[in-house]
């Protein structure tokens, strides 16, 4: 018992995306995305970017937990549990098959019209996803992905058609999952290589300098902003009720010690990221960007019609993932050199403890970040729509899977949000935990890096019956959401 409780009309419930969980990747018009051409990799090796499909390779999202035939299953486990809300993303390439087709593919509209009215008939609220790492992968062929400006035309046909499509199905929208993830240039290549994959669809052979990928992260961050910001004032004239969310994954960055190099150090590398909630929430460039380009020389193509756009279609919410915190340090003791990401060095935080995964796991910092967001957007409706523990699961003789690892993870998670809401003013509305069922991992392509209350009988390799198996947590969760976040 926390003795705190979430208001009445929270919403409570879980999160996954669409080409984490469908599988049916090239059924009823489905086009290729770009998580159809990542295989599989696991906690030590990355996942590779193929050239298109290839035969005999190992393509996770491919099949996912099917999903696509088994969501009226899956929503009953979630309705059973008490979900208020439900999160899931549309795949773009079931919409628009290649991106830039003069036509939608009526079958892929009639799959979420169907998925939708379920979720609606089971009482759980849609909180639809946009762009999930799942542009189709015609447009990174074709048109280099979104550094070229027409991805923002294209993105916004997508939208468009799916808003009006569902204006009286679906109510929370986000426009672009963790757009700041592409951000992290300094990263170890592969990282980075994916990151600027899944966010933009941008590839680099290793000639690439940090400078050109900079410049052309900056550019593709531009334009999703504007397509965004387009989505945000064509959604509100649809339907004046909409709620459109940005969304980003914040991770607070500590600074090793109190030296003053430090503090600047994690400073430095928050900013990094923290730009695009600012243009998406305040509608323009924080001065620190607009001092960036004008000292580095990245110009990204931005004109005052842009600048416009971005002011007029500023979101109604921010929703953030939040899964682990990170430490840097001045690289020796030196202030930071602006513009030189070598100058910051990530460190491990030994002092808190982390995931098979190396996931940082510091409740905590979930409260403290609440806290910083309401202070540089003072009582803005925030939604968390990703918190949640991957790890190795047991299923024993009985089939019965005791994940208390995963129950003391979350409870502590769910209480700090508490705190933060009910003692510290933020305006909280949601909390959504990532994996409510086990998917295909994101990052790895694992089916054994689970979240799961619901443990889905699938390995690594899309072996398995395909089973749905309730966790311990399954019940613990049930009875969060059914005393409204007392009982932890
Ligand atoms: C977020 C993504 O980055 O983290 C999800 O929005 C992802 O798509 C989640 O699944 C957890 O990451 P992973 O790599 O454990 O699946």
């Amino acid at each position: 018992m926390t003795g705190l409780k979430m208001p009445k009309d929270f919403l409570w419930g879980g999160a996954i995306a669409a080409h984490q969980a469908e599988g049916a990747w090239d059924v009823d018009g489905k086009g290729v995305s770009i998580a159809d051409v990542l295989t599989a990799g696991n906690a030590t090796t990355p996942r590779t970017i193929t050239d298109g499909v290839i035969a005999g390779e190992n393509y996770p999202n491919h099949h996912g937990i099917y999903f696509h035939d088994t969501y009226k299953e899956d929503l009953a486990l979630m309705a059973e549990m008490g979900f208020k809300a439900f999160r899931t993303s549309i795949a773009w390439t079931r919409i628009f098959p290649n991106g830039d087709d003069a036509e939608p593919n009526e079958a892929g509209l009639q799959f979420y019209d169907d998925m939708f009215d379920e979720m609606n008939r089971l009482g759980i609220e849609p909180v639809i996803t946009l762009n999930h790492f799942e542009m189709p992968y015609h447009l990174v062929t074709e048109y280099g992905g979104w550094r070229n400006r027409r991805l923002i035309d294209f993105s916004v046909k997508y939208s468009e058609t799916v808003l009006k499509r569902y204006r009286n199905k679906v109510k929370y929208w986000i426009t672009h999952n963790e757009i700041s993830n592409q951000a992290n240039i300094s990263e170890a290549s592969t990282v980075q290589d994916f990151l600027v994959w899944t966010n933009s669809g941008l590839r680099y052979d290793e000639t690439a300098t940090i400078a050109e990928r900079m410049a052309d992260m900056y550019q593709a961050g531009h334009y999703e902003l504007v397509a965004s910001a387009k989505v945000v004032q064509l959604a509100h004239q649809i339907n004046p009720d909409f709620q459109i969310g940005a969304m980003l994954n914040v991770s607070p960055i500590y600074p090793a010690t109190p030296l003053p190099a430090d503090m600047l150090a994690a400073q430095k590398a928050e900013q990094l990221r923290k730009w695009f909630s600012d243009v998406h929430i305040r509608g323009a460039y924080p001065s620190e960007l607009e001092a960036l380009f004008e000292r580095t020389g990245y110009r990204p193509d931005i004109t005052d019609e842009d600048r416009q756009i971005l002011k007029e279609g500023t979101v109604d919410y921010l929703s953030i993932s939040y899964y682990a915190t990170f430490a840097v340090k001045a690289a020796d003791g030196k202030t930071p050199a602006l513009d030189d990401p070598s100058s910051i060095e990530s460190v491990k935080n030994t002092l808190i403890p982390a995931s098979d995964w190396g996931w940082t796991i510091d409740p905590e910092g979930l409260r403290y970040t609440l806290n910083q967001l309401n202070n540089l957007y003072p009582n803005l409706p925030i939604m968390i729509v990703e918190n949640g523990f991957g790890a190795y699961d047991t299923v024993t003789a009985d089939g019965s899977i005791h994940d208390d690892y995963r129950i003391a993870y979350l409870s502590a998670h769910i209480a700090e949000a508490e705190k933060a809401t009910i003692i510290d003013g933020v305006n909280l509305i949601g909390y959504l935990s990532w994996g409510p069922i086990d998917i295909v991992s994101a990052g790895t392509g694992e089916m054994s890096k689970r979240y799961g209350y619901i443990y889905v009988d699938l390995d690594d390799e899309g072996h398995g019956s395909g089973k749905r198996l309730k966790t311990d947590s399954f019940n613990w969760y049930q009875n969060v959401i059914k005393t409204q976040g007392e009982n932890l």
